[in-house]
């Protein structure tokens, strides 16, 4: 669609290079694209949620402070609820990050971020829709840190955020602890977000680091855990840089039934939401047992997917997954090493089996 010339000349030049996010569309009896959790949560469960979730009343705004949950949040991660900020999912937590901290160095047209290369779209998106520099750095051969090529960016780029996602998507590695120190060293004067979207999955988390570094703050959500649709997202971090992001937050972001639904999860699900994890956990070892038999090489997950390599180009394999009803996720189009990885959702049991008989017919 051509864009009107009045509009080319007020649009920031950077969105020419970005597309919109447009999930695939179609139906596909069995979606292992998009990270959620298949539906494990019990009928109980699910019904409470949903008389949680209603507002007291239809025509008030929701609580522009977000107490209640920001305080089960704090709970659950044993932190001040000033040390937490909470949005429409770790998205819009990106979001309000990159707009606050979006101030150029000084001597440099425009602010960077650095982080790495594959890993999570949004940080690159929303720092270019800002006008901000993005510089990516290319994880090692076993999709771990490369400490000094990250050393090299900070000292070149000056970032304002270096985003690290750890367990990452898509890889599903956990950073080493000794080289996500190191990179936080490295980049003492900038703002380091440690990205624990899929942190339930993992054995062990990084949350101490927000209280051993200044500049470290740590995103979760309850996207992955089966909680997709409330889009709740949050920060934990130092309670000046909450206060400052705050400022930037729109007052009613999180709409009534978001809030008093996580409230509720938080609070009284969290043993279900445990089991539900384990779950997913115990499943993914056993559909990288299945791939591995067929020959596949599966990388070490600590996440709720899985990072395949594929002996033919993975957009094949893609087509032929999407053509026999099973969608996954597919990074060809990036070239170089992804042209033969495809990402994996872990689902039920029976969507599972139903992949790898599919696959083992065409990967
Ligand atoms: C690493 C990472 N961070 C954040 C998100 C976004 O999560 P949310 O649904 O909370 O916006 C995702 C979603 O795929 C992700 O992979």
């Amino acid at each position: 669609m051509p864009t009107p010339d009045f509009l080319s000349a007020l649009l920031r030049p950077e969105l020419a290079e970005l597309h919109a996010y447009t999930p695939v569309a179609g139906h596909f009896p069995v979606r292992l694209d998009a990270n959620e959790s298949p539906p494990l949560l019990s009928a109980e469960a699910r019904a409470a949620l949903a008389r949680a979730a209603a507002p007291e009343d239809w025509g008030r705004y929701p609580d522009a402070r977000v107490v209640e949950l920001r305080e089960a949040i704090a709970a659950r991660c044993g932190v001040e609820p000033d040390e937490v900020l909470a949005g429409v999912g770790s998205d819009e937590v990106i979001s309000i990050l990159l707009t606050a901290l979006s101030r150029p160095r000084p001597g440099a047209d425009a602010a960077s971020i650095v982080t790495t290369s594959p890993t999570f779209v949004m940080y690159k998106l929303s720092a270019r829709a800002r006008g901000m520099r993005a510089v990516e750095v290319p994880l090692d051969a076993g999709w771990d840190l490369d400490v000094a090529g990250l050393a090299r960016a900070v000292e070149f780029a000056r970032p304002s955020v270096v985003f690290i996602a750890s367990p990452n998507n898509p890889t599903g590695a956990l950073a080493s602890a000794d080289r996500l120190e190191a990179v936080i060293a490295k980049a003492s004067d900038a703002l380091v977000i440690v990205d624990e979207a899929y942190i339930d999955f993992a054995p062990r988390d990084q949350l101490a680091l927000v209280r051993k570094h200044p500049n470290v703050a740590v995103l979760r959500t309850l996207s992955k855990i089966g909680l997709a649709s409330l889009r709740v997202g949050w920060l934990v971090g130092d309670r000046a840089l909450v206060a400052e992001l705050d400022k930037v937050r729109q007052p009613y972001n999180l709409p009534v039934p978001s809030q008093r639904a996580a409230t509720f999860a938080l609070r009284e699900l969290g043993g279900e939401l445990r089991r539900a994890a384990a779950f997913i956990a115990e499943e993914r070892e056993r559909l990288a047992r299945g791939l591995t038999e067929l020959g596949l090489s599966v990388a070490p997950s600590h996440a709720n997917f899985l990072w395949v390599g594929t002996r033919r180009p993975a957009g094949e394999v893609f087509e032929a997954l999407a053509a026999r009803g099973v969608l996954v996720r597919s990074f060809h189009g990036a070239g170089g090493r992804l042209a033969h990885r495809l990402r994996i959702t872990v689902g039920l049991r029976e969507e599972n089996d139903r992949l790898l008989a599919e696959i083992a017919a065409c990967a």
